[in-house]
């Protein structure tokens, strides 16, 4: 039996700072944010929206028109992220409520940096193919900050992946080939109390590149596989170079057209980061989305698939695309963040300094916002969340 994702969706907010308006104001060379890092622009988060409303909107996608019997097959929702929004109630019981479904649902929120979108995917897969007539949802989600006039400033973002796991998946099959690694850094950390990360930028990029190369060498002599068994090279993107230089290490040993092959297939897999920003757990899944919707790949090809979270953990598995997966995906990216509003940077550092406490009641509705779900107040410690559409009150 196949298990694997059955669909994928994405969300991101409507805002957005072009990065050659941002490097003017810092006093930056533009060519430095546009080819040295690799990000044209970054989406920007209103405050009425966070890590459950990305995940709500994304979510929606996939169940949208869903019969009750496919609604009640989900058993699971497992949330990703390292922007929630308590330290002890899980997002996932959010959504359960936004999302309309079941009570007889497990809910749960994953945390360990970027890698825990694949932590929850492999736990999905896992719980599938023991219930093979029952889905998981999978939301990984974020808001990426690193602080204004920082050196990870280019590098923030904000957006949500869901995903749908089940038996005869129609997007892509998991071919239960993952290795993994983890050790104790200090490379990017984000305290309690903090809203901004903390980050030693060269030592992480350093790790990431270490945890790849690791991964690579750990995976071809488990599996037997070579790089001239892939079609494409899919990476956690925190800025699209990163991709870059972790491939470099490796791409000697493909002959000199896979070389191009997978050097064009990595740049269809950045098409969307480079304009999105870092998305923290859902990075790996919207490159995964981008390399579908722009790469040279069919139904068959083995997709190579490299998470890294900080602190830090990497994993590196493949998926087999199947017959008719561009059906699976659920959303219209480029289309919407074509769509978004750009800001100028005083209006994006003006939102960034309005991040709301969640010690002080107030109003967080605002002109900017169109998205279906928002975050519409904070009231005794309360968040109040709206489906703008229906007007629904859902909590
Ligand atoms: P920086 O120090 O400002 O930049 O910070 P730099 O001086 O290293 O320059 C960046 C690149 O631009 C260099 O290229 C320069 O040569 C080039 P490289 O040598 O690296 O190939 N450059 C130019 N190119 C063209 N024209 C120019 C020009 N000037 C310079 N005029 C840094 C960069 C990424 C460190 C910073 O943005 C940062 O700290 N970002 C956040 C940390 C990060 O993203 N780390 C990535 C690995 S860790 C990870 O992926 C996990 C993460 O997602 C968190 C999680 O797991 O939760 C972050």
């Amino acid at each position: 039996m196949t298990v694997g994702i059955d669909a994928i969706s994405f969300f991101t907010p409507n805002l957005y700072l072009d990065l050659t308006d941002l490097a003017k104001a810092r006093g930056v060379d533009p060519n430095k944010f546009t080819i040295g890092i690799g990000q044209e622009k970054q989406s920007v988060v209103p405050p009425s929206q966070d890590s459950v409303t990305m995940a709500a909107s994304a979510g929606s996608m996939l169940l949208t028109g869903k019969s009750t019997d496919y609604i009640n097959s989900i058993s699971e929702i497992l949330f990703a992220s390292e922007s929630g929004i308590d330290n002890s109630k899980s997002g996932a019981v959010y959504l359960q409520t936004m999302l309309h479904l079941a009570k007889n649902v497990r809910t749960i929120e994953l945390k360990q940096a970027c890698y825990a979108g694949t932590f929850a995917l492999m736990t999905a897969f896992d719980y599938v193919s023991l219930h093979p007539n029952e889905r998981v949802l999978v939301v990984a989600t974020d808001v990426a900050r690193y602080g204004l006039k920082s050196a990870g400033e280019v590098t923030q973002g904000a957006g949500a992946v869901a995903m749908i796991v089940s038996s005869d998946p129609k997007l892509a099959g998991y071919n239960h080939d993952s290795v993994f690694q983890s050790q104790d850094l200090m490379d990017f950390w984000r305290p309690l109390d903090e809203t901004d990360a903390i980050v030693s930028g060269k030592f992480s990029q350093e790790a990431y590149e270490t945890f790849f190369a690791n991964a690579w060498q750990d995976y071809i002599r488990r599996t037997g596989r070579r790089i001239a068994d892939f079609k494409a090279f899919v990476f956690h993107l925190p800025f699209t170079k990163m991709g870059k230089k972790a491939l470099d290490q490796i791409i000697d040993q493909a002959d000199g057209q896979q070389q191009q092959n997978l050097e064009r297939n990595r740049l269809a897999g950045q098409i969307y980061g480079r304009q999105v920003g870092n998305i923290y757990t859902g990075s790996l899944y919207l490159s995964l989305i981008s390399l579908l919707d722009h790469g040279d790949v069919q139904a068959g090809d083995l997709i190579a698939m490299f998470s890294y979270g900080s602190g830090a953990e990497g994993e590196l598995y493949s998926l087999t695309l199947m017959e008719n997966y561009q059906q699976a995906i659920k959303s219209h990216v480029q289309k919407d963040l074509n769509a978004r509003q750009r800001l100028s940077v005083l209006e994006y550092e003006k939102l960034f300094k309005l991040f709301p406490k969640s010690s002080d009641d107030q109003s967080l509705m605002n002109e900017y916002d169109k998205s279906l779900f928002q975050l519409a107040e904070i009231k005794n410690h309360q968040r109040i969340y709206k489906a703008a559409v229906s007007k629904l009150l859902i909590k």
